[in-house]
């Protein structure tokens, strides 16, 4: 177990709230900084209907779901961030955006013992610790969709990151949220994502080509190699323009084929089909909370 108790989160969206909602029912005060009171809004929205789902389910009763919520504030005010322990950054996949968050983190959080994570699936954690006066606090903590289900963390220190940081982080992840820890060095697309977004978008280019339908492709990998969840439902439940923007950064810094975005993916994402975020993606989705 670790001693952070008081938790930030930089971002509501689908990895932030959940990131937010996993910490609250093991027992952490969070706050959640989220630009705009409409982000903040949508990202309550996510977070109580997945709490609510959860209550229905008869996974959390009432109570517990009412004690969780005491201990979450939501701002748009990253000030609110001052006397945090942890902090993960977890706003989209853009290198600005990020390195944006990092050095204003760097000025507001007053701990120098803090440490301040980020969320992504493809920046190298070097460049979000350079952003900051503190690179050796800086660490890459990637959670995997959806965060409150899936077991699988992958901790990543950049050569500046400390090692004691790196381990408090892994007693953080895997002891008091009780998450599956791997180790990846600070190399393009870490463990998963290296092996993950080849697969992902070979199955667009399978579409764009017209060797089968999108149901068939993945019944393909369903039914035939017993996936959760087919390729392309899985690009819709990332969300397009996520998957897009690390096969991007992933192509910037390898030049390797398999990580360039085909053209149907990208046109898919310039028109706003984004996937199940959205209500449409490779399939169509009831948007209905
Ligand atoms: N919050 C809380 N619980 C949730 C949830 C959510 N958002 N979504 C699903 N669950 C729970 C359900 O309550 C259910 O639990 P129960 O069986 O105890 O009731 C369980 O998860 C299974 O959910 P469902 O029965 O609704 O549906 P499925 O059995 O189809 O599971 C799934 C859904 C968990 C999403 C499963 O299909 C799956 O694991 N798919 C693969 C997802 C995956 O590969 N994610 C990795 C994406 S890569 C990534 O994130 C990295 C990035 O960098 C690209």
């Amino acid at each position: 177990m670790s001693d952070f108790t008081r938790i930030g989160v930089v971002g509501g969206g689908t990895m932030g709230a959940g990131f937010a909602e996993l910490c609250i029912v093991n027992g952490l005060d969070v706050v959640v900084a989220a630009p705009t009171a409409d982000s903040v809004a949508r990202s309550q929205r996510r977070l109580f209907g997945s709490l609510a789902r959860q209550v229905e389910k008869g996974k959390l009763s009432a109570q517990a779901r009412d004690l969780a919520l005491t201990r979450l504030r939501f701002t748009t005010d990253l000030g609110d961030l001052a006397d945090r322990q942890f902090v993960l950054e977890s706003v989209p996949e853009n290198e600005q955006k990020k390195l944006d968050v990092f050095a204003a983190l760097d000025k507001v959080v007053e701990s120098p013992e803090a440490i301040l994570a980020s969320n992504t699936s493809s920046i190298p954690i070097a460049r979000l610790g350079r952003a900051t006066a503190r690179a050796d606090r800086v660490i890459g903590i990637h959670f995997f969709n959806p965060v409150q289900v899936l077991p699988l963390v992958e901790l990543i220190g950049s050569l500046r990151t400390d090692e004691k940081a790196y381990l408090a982080a892994e007693a953080f992840v895997g002891g008091t949220l009780g998450k599956q820890v791997i180790r990846s060095p600070d190399r393009p697309g870490f463990v998963v994502n290296a092996l993950l977004i080849p697969y992902l978008l070979s199955a667009v280019r399978m579409l764009e080509s017209g060797v089968a339908t999108a149901a068939d492709i993945d019944t393909a990998m369903t039914r035939g190699c017993a996936h959760p969840m087919g390729p392309l439902a899985l690009v819709d439940l990332i969300g397009l323009d996520t998957v897009a923007a690390v096969a991007d950064a992933l192509y910037i810094e390898t030049k390797e084929h398999s990580y360039a975005v085909p053209p149907l993916l990208a046109r898919m994402v310039d028109s706003g089909f984004l996937g199940k975020k959205s209500g449409r993606g490779f399939y169509s989705y009831d948007k209905r909370p």
